[in-house]
């Protein structure tokens, strides 16, 4: 629980607020770097953390992300003509660089010399890893690009794939601390071996049995937070699950052992946010028939409406849920897997869920630690305190073990640290 006042902190990134100071202190995803498919291509329309924003692609190559509205007269960029390394607006001609200079100011006498004076906001955008990463924040505090390891694969071992969230960025990323509700919203009715879902989680056997995992140890890190969970395997053994939480908003869930998941949230604007899922395998390229479904939707990935981010079930359609399939096949009669969560977080309450009303249990025990080191991190912040996040550490692994019920885990784990730092 937290009061309404912890509760606006932790969920509004908008320009001045205490969360927006400490999110523009990281790079965040914010495009394919497709969908700026090469030089002077067309300007996109972008809104990260409540401010409306242009990316465009000057002649040679170079990404610029500008504000969206024009320092002249207001005029909207989107309309603007990318010409020669620079983009134009097309109300009285003023162009602008991808550093927010203007280089030229042609309709009036003084332009030559008034250009000078003149800038657009334009934020630091740098191209890694098949995706365009954003810095918002003070020049002078621009941290190291994050050490995620899909950044350094080739482009056949990661695909990077997003949807549009209609709630606030919190919310979405909540599910993924969420370790109790796999077992039940994510389960199947009966037998359907055949069933890729349950063939999948035949890996997370622990999970599928036990419906109460347990934290057995959440600690924080110079990263975020490394959280391990217990569950009663069927054969007497414990099943351990080791994940982690990176500031300000990236995850380890949805990782297995050999295809690795980074997903990020980056908030749109309080009410909205885009949820990043990026899979990859360090050692091959990935596989055929999950590519496909990343790219026409499967079990995993929710197909999505042409040319959009948005899933073609969403919260608009009740995500198409279909109530004989909840009766006879799966507990929630929602196709993905993905839009599973999507339908349950999107209305909490409604879009920002008030926390103050809500009735935490030990299984909640991660939510309830990350929520308290992001606050503290933004409230640190506000007393000129630097966030001390370590973005190398992003490249931390999940691991999973078996072992007997009565391991020491703690012990178990400082034994084994190697597996997550390899
Ligand atoms: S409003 Fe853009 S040049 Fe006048
Ligand atoms: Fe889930």
């Amino acid at each position: 629980m937290l009061t309404r006042e912890e509760n606006a902190m932790l969920t509004q990134t908008g320009p001045g607020t205490p969360m927006g100071d400490l999110f523009r202190r990281f790079w965040m995803p914010v495009m394919i770097a497709t969908e700026l498919p090469g030089p002077d291509c067309d300007p996109k329309r972008l809104r990260v953390m409540s401010e409306d924003l242009i990316a465009f692609r000057d002649t040679s190559g170079r990404v610029g992300v500008v504000d969206a509205y024009c320092p002249h007269r207001g005029a909207p960029l989107f309309f603007g003509r990318n010409e020669e390394d620079g983009l134009r607006c097309v109300y009285h001609g003023w162009k602008f660089d991808v550093e927010g200079a203007c280089v030229d100011l042609p309709n009036a006498p003084e332009g030559e010399t008034f250009k000078t004076k003149v800038t657009i906001t334009s934020y630091s955008a740098v191209e890694k890893g098949g995706i365009i990463w954003l810095y918002m924040g003070p020049k002078e505090k621009q941290p190291p690009l994050p050490g995620f390891r899909f950044m350094d694969v080739a482009d056949s071992q990661r695909y990077a794939w997003k949807i549009h969230i209609e709630c606030n960025y919190f919310q979405s990323m909540e599910g993924d601390l969420d370790a109790s509700h796999g077992p039940f919203l994510h389960s199947i009715l009966g037998d359907n071996s055949k069933n890729q879902q349950v063939s999948i989680r035949r890996s997370d056997p622990g999970s599928l049995v036990d419906k109460a995992p347990r934290y057995a140890q959440i600690e924080d890190t110079e990263y975020g937070t490394m959280s391990v969970t217990s569950a009663n395997r069927p054969d007497g053994e414990l099943y351990l699950s080791v994940s982690h939480w990176m500031a300000p908003a990236f995850t380890t869930a949805g990782s297995d052992i050999k295809v690795s998941q980074n997903n990020m949230r980056v908030p749109i604007d309080d009410k909205n946010c885009m949820f990043w899922r990026v899979r990859f395998n360090e050692n091959e390229p990935l596989d055929e028939k999950e590519l496909w479904q990343m790219k026409h939707g499967g079990w995993l990935y929710p197909p999505l409406q042409a040319g959009t981010y948005t899933g073609v079930d969403n919260i608009h359609n009740d995500y198409n849920i279909d109530r004989v399939a909840q009766r006879n096949y799966s507990f929630t009669g929602i196709k993905s897997f993905s839009t599973q969560d999507t339908a349950l977080i999107e209305s909490q309450r409604g879009p920002i869920m008030d926390r103050s009303l809500e009735r935490l249990v030990s299984a909640d025990e991660e939510i309830i630690r990350v929520r308290r080191h992001l606050l503290k991190m933004a409230r640190d912040l506000q007393e000129g305190k630097d966030p001390a996040s370590n973005p190398t550490g992003y490249n931390k692994r999940v691991a999973r073990f078996n072992v007997p019920r009565d391991t020491d885990i703690s012990a178990f784990m400082k034994g084994n640290m190697a597996v997550v730092n390899r």
